[in-house]
């Protein structure tokens, strides 16, 4: 009976690592320095430094608010009328009426890859998962806890800060059959470097043919070009008529982070497939979180579903884009005066809200302990961060860190 006197299992436990993004936001929150900047987490801030309550989601939730309807259980895959509008979104009104596609609320992007993979587990459990080199860093772990294999593609060329395109062709066109290859849909996270359309006929092409099974991960639509231009690439795969993943989120497009509002689509061979399809996820939901949050998922669905709404979102989403742009080009204003000796024009056509500075791991650490200024080791710096107040500051931190 000497149990309780006997070490815990507890106490075998070791620490886990920081997570390499939101553990960057406790160590900034934990930082007493009032010029401190957090350019890792990839979230949207206004120029006063604020992350935005959008005028399109405060009317929804004024009308939603009127109702006040009950608190009830969703049902498992979420909320039918945000489903469709999401569907629509993504895939086009066509789409919904063909049936062939399902589109589950879920629990954010990183929610949406989650029940994906924990599904293709089920289904392909042997396959192997291919991710760009570099890629969000969540997507190893994400794939890995769910039993995958992980390996990388070719994709970012520090030499050119471009693509590694040839590289990328060849590296897909030799992967096994039924190989999952995810692929960022626009605003590739970390470096910003998207491919162009022809690039994208490319990668279609080797993917259809060669049977492999694309897993869209679309977590910044409308901050690339358009919300349409930034979401054709999805129905450019749909159109293949092979299984296509899509994982969705509105965490930064309505700035609805904590409501953790996004949706899992898979398009299958039909209406009948997409029921049994459906089944299965309904499954991996129930023995994971039951069902669904109903509070943003209202909120996106009023605005979507409202010509007005969203109207006004769609030039909310485009003001944020447009800020976004402005602080690309405020940077390397002042880099070019502060740093001539090094070019920064390459953060000009990087897209999104993230920028892939080029920094050291040294160099972002001296920023961090000199300037209290947060980018992530990978160099990766929230470009959605910086404002009139601070763009002069990071600037000169980078150029005294590189200098
Ligand atoms: C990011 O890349 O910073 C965002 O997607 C937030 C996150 O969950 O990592």
């Amino acid at each position: 009976m000497d149990a309780i006197a006997s070490p815990s299992f507890l106490a075998r436990v070791e620490m886990a690592p920081r997570d390499p993004i939101l553990g960057i936001t406790e160590t900034y929150l934990a930082d007493q320095n009032p010029r401190k900047v957090n350019l890792g987490v990839g979230v949207y801030y206004d120029d006063k430094g604020k992350v935005p309550l959008l005028e399109c989601v405060r009317r929804a939730e004024a009308q939603l608010m009127e109702k006040a309807g009950p608190r009830s259980y969703l049902p498992i895959d979420g909320i039918p009328t945000y489903n469709s509008a999401v569907q629509a979104l993504l895939f086009g009104d066509e789409a919904v009426a063909a049936a062939s596609i399902i589109t589950i609320q879920a629990l954010g992007g990183t929610g949406s890859l989650k029940l994906g993979a924990d599904f293709l587990k089920r289904v392909v459990a042997d396959a192997t998962v291919w991710i760009s080199d570099p890629s969000w860093e969540n997507h190893r772990a994400l794939f890995e806890s769910a039993g995958f294999p992980v390996k990388t593609y070719p994709y970012y060329d520090s030499a050119t800060q471009g693509l590694k395109f040839a590289e990328m062709k060849a590296a897909l066109s030799g992967l096994a059959e039924g190989s999952i290859v995810l692929l960022h849909a626009c605003c590739h996270n970390p470096t910003g470097v998207d491919l162009s359309a022809a690039q994208w006929a490319d990668v279609v092409e080797i993917v259809a043919s060669r049977n492999l099974i694309p897993f869209l991960d679309i977590a910044y639509q409308g901050f690339g070009e358009s919300i349409n231009a930034d979401g054709a690439i999805v129905r450019r795969f749909a159109d293949t008529g092979g299984p296509l993943f899509v994982a969705s989120s509105f965490s930064k497009s309505f700035s609805l982070y904590g409501e953790r509002v996004g949706a899992l689509s898979i398009r299958t061979a039909s209406s009948n497939e997409a029921q049994r399809v459906l089944s299965q996820i309904k499954r991996v939901v129930r023995t994971n979180y039951s069902n669904p949050p109903t509070h943003g998922g209202h909120v996106v669905a009023a605005v979507l579903t409202s010509p007005e709404l969203r109207g006004l979102w769609e030039r909310e989403l485009a003001a944020m884009r447009d800020r976004i742009r402005a602080m690309r080009q405020q940077l390397v204003d002042r880099l070019k005066t502060r740093a001539p000796n090094r070019n920064f024009d390459f953060v000009l056509t990087q897209r999104g809200i993230f920028s892939y500075s080029g920094l050291t791991k040294d160099e972002v650490a001296r920023l961090r302990n000199e300037y209290s200024i947060y980018p992530v080791d990978s160099g990766r710096i929230c470009v959605a961060a910086l404002n009139s107040q601070n763009v002069d500051y990071v600037a000169e931190g980078i150029a005294t860190v590189i200098g």
